[in-house]
């Protein structure tokens, strides 16, 4: 139901009796999540460029076969599946990119086109029920990636720091929020109980399902600006590593 209060006009695609401009919505979704998409899949295929130092682009990382011993094409491909399939079953996104690549329906009370609804019952929208498996392996990947950020503190076995190790460590620090403000964690930790008190451990899950719902209300907010940190991260290293710029030592 709209904000607005008013339903979806009776009538095809767009249809609606609201008067703001719905649309406004929808088009930075298009712009900067199709954007991303073409920017992590040329990255993803480019296979180069994705190394310096102690930085490693969280594109390629856990770096698998890097030497090509028995997969030719670029490692980044190896381990896509991963991080792709946590962000595309997120409920935010799948919300988001529903309307904006989908219409469908395009916003609240507006017109959507004509086909038979299924909603995520059939192959392959059936698939994004598999989103609490997608979180478990995302966790995974963040250790990957702090273990990353940890050694990006190490230029040729000597503590220090560069720009590079601090685009690393806040990128990581936000996909690790992203990854706590996720719906299915808050679900796992408690919002799945009636009654914290009856639960085994309930007061630590009490605690920690009060956390995870202060972070699952900005999950919109973290979801963007830890998309935005990834593809910056893997930007930076990219610019260091092919040499259009210098990565500056702070110390
Ligand atoms: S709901 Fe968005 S990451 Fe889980």
């Amino acid at each position: 139901m709209a904000a607005s209060g008013v339903s979806a006009a009776k009538g095809g695609l767009g249809s609606t009796l609201r008067r703001d401009s719905w649309w406004v919505e929808i088009l930075p979704v298009i712009v900067v999540l199709g954007g991303f998409g073409l920017y992590a899949t040329l990255r993803a295929i480019e296979g180069k460029f994705y190394e310096w130092g102690p930085y490693l682009s969280p594109f390629y990382s856990p770096l698998i076969d890097a030497n090509h011993r028995w997969w030719k094409w670029s490692p980044a491909i190896l381990i896509l599946g991963g991080p792709l399939s946590f962000r595309a079953t997120c409920y935010y996104y799948r919300k988001a990119y529903y309307r904006a690549f989908f219409l469908d329906p395009p916003s609240c009370a507006v017109g959507e086109p004509k086909r038979s609804y299924s909603g995520e019952t059939k192959f392959p929208f059936i698939l994004q029920n598999l989103h609490r498996y997608a979180l478990y392996l995302a966790i995974i990947f963040l250790a990957f990636l702090w273990k990353d950020a940890f050694h990006a503190f190490f230029f040729n076995g000597k503590f220090g720091m560069g720009v590079g190790t601090l685009v690393l460590l806040v990128n990581v620090c936000l996909l690790s929020i992203y990854t706590l403000s996720c719906h299915s964690l808050r679900h796992l930790a408690g919002g799945k109980l009636d009654c914290f008190s009856c639960a085994t451990f309930g007061k630590p899950r009490f605690a920690a399902w009060r956390g995870l719902t202060f972070l699952n209300e900005r999950h919109m907010l973290f979801a963007w600006v830890s998309l935005f940190s990834v593809g910056f991260a893997d930007f930076y290293v990219r610019l260091v590593s092919s040499g259009a710029i210098q990565d500056v030592r702070i110390f």
